[in-house]
């Protein structure tokens, strides 16, 4: 395999005092999607924190193509290619759903959103509605739409599938696996398995701030991934 897109490794991180990363590894490769599970509370979303540059490393690498991003701030990552969709306060409910797209971009090229809102059409109607008005999954679904459309060569997704309907979580894996067939590469923390399965090619499970479980998802059973899943 050629170098992974993103390595990170040696990742300790935490809140004050308490450690909740203790050394945790892993890499994404060009094109490939590494599915991140575990618990409630084991640190998942501290480590997209970590990865994305919100949240400062005790230690650590975070290399993108080559590159330690490890102490740069979360504008120069995005810039570097790593597009971050966190798992909450992902939207700007007074502005217009239009704007919450639009906001931090300079070129309004229309083609950018185009798969998402052809795929979301509930979100393309309400384009000038208030993203406020929004429902937790329709902002969800907006979020996405929003990082997919920065087209960047590494997107995190934290729970992207929390609270949308099922039809639309099958949708944004296929957008997902269009998007890998280009040679975008992804970190997805995920709960659903479904949509794990059908997207995922590497797994990295976390339990007590430690690396539980890592390999190809095609080398793991249903069992184990769910096992690892357990709220
Ligand atoms: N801002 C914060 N300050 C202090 N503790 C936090 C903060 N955010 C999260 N935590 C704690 O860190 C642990 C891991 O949280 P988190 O990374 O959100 O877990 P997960 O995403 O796996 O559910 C939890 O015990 C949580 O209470
Ligand atoms: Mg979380």
């Amino acid at each position: 395999m050629s170098t992974p897109l993103l390595v990170f490794d040696d990742v300790v991180c935490g809140y004050g005092d308490t450690m909740m990363l203790r050394g945790l590894a892993g890499a994404v490769g060009t094109g490939r999607v590494l599915a991140v599970l575990g618990r409630n509370g084991v640190g998942k979303t501290t480590l997209m924190r970590a990865l994305s540059g919100f949240l400062p490393l005790q230690r650590g690498r975070v290399m993108l193509a080559g590159r330690d991003l490890a102490r740069v701030p979360p504008q120069q990552r995005l810039a570097a290619g790593m597009a971050y969709a966190p798992q909450e306060g992902v939207v700007f409910g007074d502005l217009s759903v239009r704007e919450n797209l639009w906001l931090h971009l300079r070129s309004r090229d229309g083609q950018r959103y185009g798969a998402c809102l052809e795929a979301f059409p509930r979100l393309a109607e309400r384009m000038q509605q208030s993203a406020g008005l929004l429902s937790g999954g329709e902002r969800k679904l907006l979020s996405f739409t929003r990082t997919l459309g920065l087209r960047a060569p590494l997107s995190i997704l934290d729970e992207p599938t929390e609270g949308v309907q099922p039809e639309n979580i099958e949708r944004m894996a296929r957008l997902v696996r269009a998007r890998k067939a280009e040679g975008a590469s992804f970190v997805i923390v995920e709960q659903n398995l479904e949509f794990l399965l059908s997207v995922a090619d590497d797994v990295l499970a976390i339990d007590h701030g430690e690396c539980s479980l890592a390999g190809p998802a095609s080398e793991l059973t249903r069992e184990t991934l769910e096992a690892h899943l357990v709220v």
